[in-house]
């Protein structure tokens, strides 16, 4: 038998062929042969960052979500989950703090938590985006049980420990594709207010938003669709006081827009937190990370180059391989009973990000359906139990797969969903998927290491 080309839909990276390499050769061109930017950004630079990347950044993110550029509210990171670890190094203890996550979870946040010392509660995603009844229950539940906690860590003038971290990606979430409600978040800021709770969210499929149907001119998605929790807790009444650390932090990256390998990113959060993490030991000692690729960033803001490679290579691209892979779905899938996972984001028909998210039907057992999609059609799915948050498995993902339509070749989308078909059918009609006829199973857990 010969074997079939294989198609990876775990992998969530960005296909090659939407790299924008030659707007970054001319960004390094022009960083690099200007001293004035070549030698400091060669140099160790300032703990919040490289000034410049902070400035076009503030204002980047006043076009694009609104309000007022303001530079003291950026800190230049090495992307999301590099950022993520610093945050907990200065905000949290591993005596005081408790966390939730939203599940199901991006699963590699999970260790940086665990690395942090931290042990991770699962509050269940629900249609809007995050259950608040089961999230205030835990919050009132851990004050009434646990009281007042000491704490691990000798106290600094620039941070200050939460008693409470909630994790969430409010938008195009992964691995549901989900969209948090304006209410929601509106109401989860509240609570965070109350319960002295800093929600993290990592904002970094916004972007990537494109129209469902041709109703919705794209020319209206060059705006955020909804305001992140940060931008919440800066303008909800009653407003905190400018000198306050705030009860929300957002996690932007390049890694979905300019490439994982750029490995920078931004965080923003009031001056008073974004000063204290860059207080962070490790931004101390040498400055904020990817100083030089700093540099570079800026150049692609400058020129523009990034929000036009956004607009008109990025969002049409992963328009069409979603509505190619969405079309397969509803006429190959959905016969056999497969759901695709709900996405509210109130009245408009847009998605985005890079997953899509499928309920099995309830006879289909899971693991046969990944197993044997790997052993006989050569395709790897991601199957939902990896979601789950790693020490709480209380929400479990026992029906779910995630399917990433941004790494593969479009050609091959298509291809991808008949080959699921043909799984599903099989092990639907009993005619496969007996464990001993299953493939190895550790191979799922060796592509895990590739997952994202
Ligand atoms: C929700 C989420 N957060 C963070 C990351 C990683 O971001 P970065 O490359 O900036 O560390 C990813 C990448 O898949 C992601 O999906």
């Amino acid at each position: 038998m010969t074997l079939k080309k294989p198609i990876n839909l775990l992998r969530g990276w960005p296909n090659p062929s939407l790299l924008p390499t030659p707007a970054i050769l001319r960004a390094a061109q022009s960083a690099l042969s200007d001293p004035s930017i070549s030698t400091p950004g060669l140099l160790y630079g300032p703990d919040p960052g490289y000034q410049p990347l902070r400035e076009e950044i503030a204002k980047w993110m006043s076009r694009f979500y609104g309000g007022e550029p303001d530079a003291d509210r950026i800190c230049i990171s090495g992307g999301a989950s590099q950022n993520l670890a610093c945050v907990l190094q200065v905000f949290t203890d591993p005596l005081k703090t408790r966390v939730w996550m939203v599940a199901p979870a991006y699963f590699l946040a999970c260790r940086i938590f665990e690395d942090a010392g931290l042990k991770l509660r699962a509050v269940e995603e629900g249609s809007e985006g995050i259950d608040l009844v089961a999230l205030e229950e835990g919050l009132k539940k851990v004050e009434l049980e646990e009281g007042e906690t000491k704490t691990l860590k000798r106290t600094t003038p620039w941070g200050k420990v939460y008693r409470h971290i909630i994790y969430c990606v409010p938008t195009f979430s992964n691995p549901s594709g989900k969209t948090m409600s304006l209410s929601n978040r509106q109401k989860l800021v509240q609570l965070a207010r109350k319960y002295d709770a800093l929600i993290i969210t990592d904002d970094v499929y916004d972007f990537l938003q494109f129209p469902t149907s041709s109703a919705t001119s794209a020319s209206s998605l060059t705006k955020a669709l909804l305001p992140r929790l940060v931008d919440i807790d800066r303008t909800l009444e009653p407003v905190p006081p400018s000198d306050s650390f705030g009860n929300a932090m957002s996690n932007g990256s390049f890694s979905k827009i300019a490439g994982p390998g750029v490995r920078t990113g931004w965080a923003e959060a009031t001056p008073k937190f974004t000063y204290g993490l860059s207080q962070c030991g490790s931004s101390r000692s040498g400055g904020a990370p990817s100083q030089l690729a700093a540099t570079m960033m800026t150049e692609l803001l400058k020129t523009g180059e990034l929000e036009t490679h956004i607009q008109t290579v990025l969002c049409p691209a992963y328009k069409a391989r979603y509505d190619l892979m969405i079309t397969s779905i509803q006429t190959l899938l959905v016969p056999l009973g497969v759901e695709i996972g709900e996405v509210s984001f109130g009245e408009k028909a847009v998605f985005g990000g890079y997953f899509i998210w499928l309920e099995m039907p309830d006879n289909a057992n899971i693991e046969s359906i990944t197993d044997l999609a790997k052993s006989q059609e050569n395709l790897i799915v991601a199957p939902g139990h990896i979601f789950e948050v790693s020490t709480d498995s209380s929400v479990k993902f026992e029906r779910s797969i995630r399917l990433c339509f941004a790494w593969e070749e479009e050609a091959d989308l298509k291809e991808s969903i008949v080959r699921l078909a043909r799984v599903i059918r099989d092990v639907k009609d009993g005619k496969k998927g007996g464990k001993e006829k299953l493939g190895d199973k550790s191979s799922i857990k060796q592509d895990l290491g590739e997952f994202q």
